[in-house]
């Protein structure tokens, strides 16, 4: 079913409004709850699950330092909307099926309030996972104003339920950058970019069994998830009308597989201003952005005298990335359109600056010691592909233990054929560089046998970052401290497929 594209208008997910504001903190309540939502004009209206019944879920708007109290609740129905493999660690039958928990990604946060995966609750909080603490989640926003988005997390379940909706942004902001005159209010929007695919009754589809079904289960995770809609905010290949000026869009993949590579038809630039962690040093004026799962750039696009212009943003990125098929430019080849056709409101005084906000190198000197981790695939017992971080599944004993404030440098040796969003919680990371080696010598002597010089990140990567494509057959060097917290944290590829079975691993940060 091929839907028409440009016929709705984009979505802008509504702030949410907290219950009490005292000096000392700022309290949400946040309930998760199944709704019908229309997703396109031509489709029935889907059944979908988000917060405060919305999807996306309202954007959440703090103050760098603010300290925000956030009570997660389920109010979910008892059966799920997609099949569950209960032979997924974590998703075994001995377990409700509609589980919780909530992540900010890239939330400088304690750990009893970062949404560990096996910290999950159920509707009224009647069962919770062995990890679980408290139903009041603490935030302290130590970061930078960044874009951040909350999301589901729960084990073995993660790909469902944020494919079911259970997404949303949440922003910080300070004076520091209010003061560099960017876009603002009406003139920033943040874009949620996900693919779907839809049943014919306008019902979301996922896939019971990968392309090659496994016989002997009745339903079988499969190796990733690969749409043919793309939907931005929650609604299929939306427009959004524009003024003649320039506009802060805060970019978001929060797809479960598909990597995007955003251009614009018109060849103009966009001016990129920030990374996943917040403001970059300067603008950076690129022609196309890469966007693996999870990945953040804040842009600015400037629609000055496009009056009566029609401007797509494409994607040409090959799903999965990189080994897979180039996008149908007629379909999933293309994200939404820009329309400028609103009347100028006011003069545009909003500047992109030269400056932005410093982002003070990590020293290398700095650091006390080096992680050595492979990504690598083996094979299950049912002959399905099992994605791990060295070589370890989710519950083999913990074996990256930082200290806290420790500097560190990781290895990410990437021995697979699949590019890999990894994520860590707790801190943003810089991109030391990417490396090209022989993975068969790895793989039989298990040395790094460099084929090539190291390649510093690209311009755009250069700044603060939780997650980064760590490419196949390359070393990805990346540097951070860790803190300011002690505790118990995770690591995973971004892809929500791998990171359910068992891309995905414990660490912790010790004092
Ligand atoms: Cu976006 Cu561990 O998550
Ligand atoms: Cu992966």
């Amino acid at each position: 079913m091929i839907l028409s594209k440009f016929v709705d208008e984009l979505p802008i997910p509504p702030i949410l409004k907290p219950r009490w504001k005292d000096p000392f903190y700022t309290y949400y309540e946040v309930t998760m709850t199944e709704f019908r939502q229309s997703l396109h004009r031509q489709l029935n209206d889907s059944t979908v699950w988000g917060y405060e019944d919305g999807y996306p879920g309202p954007t959440i708007e703090v103050e760098r330092g603010e300290k925000v109290l956030i009570k997660w609740m389920n109010n979910l129905p008892d059966k799920h909307l997609f099949p569950i493999d209960y032979t997924v660690h974590g998703a075994h039958q001995d377990v409700p099926d509609v589980r919780t928990v909530v992540h900010v990604h890239g939330a400088c946060v304690e750990w009893e309030s970062d949404g560990y995966p096996e910290a999950w609750f159920t509707k009224g909080f009647k069962h919770v996972g062995p990890y679980f603490r408290k139903q009041i989640y603490r935030y302290d926003n130590c970061n930078h104003a960044c874009t951040l988005w909350y999301h589901d997390h729960t084990l073995g379940i993660t790909r469902l339920n944020i494919y079911a909706g259970l997404a949303g942004f949440y922003l910080i902001r300070e004076n520091r950058e209010r003061s560099l005159n960017l876009p603002s209010g009406n003139y920033e929007i943040p874009l949620m970019i996900q693919d779907r695919t839809f049943n014919k009754d306008g019902s979301l589809y996922y896939p019971k069994q990968p392309e090659k079904p496994i016989p002997e289960l009745e339903t079988s995770i499969t190796p990733e998830f690969i749409g043919d809609t793309i939907l931005v905010n929650g609604k299929v290949w939306p427009y959004l009308k524009v003024e003649p000026r320039k506009y802060r869009f805060r970019l978001l993949n929060a797809s479960n597989t598909r990597f995007y590579r955003i251009k614009l038809d018109s060849g103009q630039l966009m001016y990129q201003i920030a990374t996943d962690g917040g403001l970059l040093d300067y603008p950076i004026g690129i022609k196309e952005i890469m966007l693996a799962p999870a990945e953040r750039a804040d842009v600015i696009i400037d629609f000055t005298n496009l009056e009566g212009k029609n401007i797509i943003m494409t994607n040409d990125a090959p799903a999965p990335f990189p080994g897979g098929d180039k996008p149908d430019p007629n379909t999933v080849g293309q994200v939404m359109q820009f329309r400028v056709t609103l009347p100028l409101s006011s003069v545009d005084t909003s500047t992109i600056p030269a400056n932005l906000i410093p982002v003070p190198k990590i020293k290398e000197q700095s650091v006390s010691r080096i992680r050595y981790l492979t990504l690598n695939d083996t094979m299950d017992q049912y002959g399905r592909e099992w994605m791990l971080l060295d070589h370890k599944p989710w519950d083999a004993p913990i074996s990256e233990n930082p200290k806290l404030g420790a500097t560190e440098i990781w290895y990410l040796i990437n021995v697979t054929d699949d590019s890999h969003p990894i994520h860590l919680h707790l801190i943003d990371f810089q991109i030391l560089d990417r490396r090209n080696f022989d993975v068969d010598t790895f793989n039989k002597e298990k040395v790094i046998d460099y084929t090539g010089p190291a390649m510093p990140p690209e311009p755009q990567e250069r700044g603060w970052k939780d997650t980064v494509r760590a490419n196949p057959k390359q070393v990805t060097r990346i540097i951070m401290q860790f803190g300011p917290f002690t505790g118990l944290y995770i690591w995973h590829c971004h892809i929500l497929e791998h990171e359910d079975y068992e891309m995905m691993r414990p660490y912790i940060v010790i004092r």
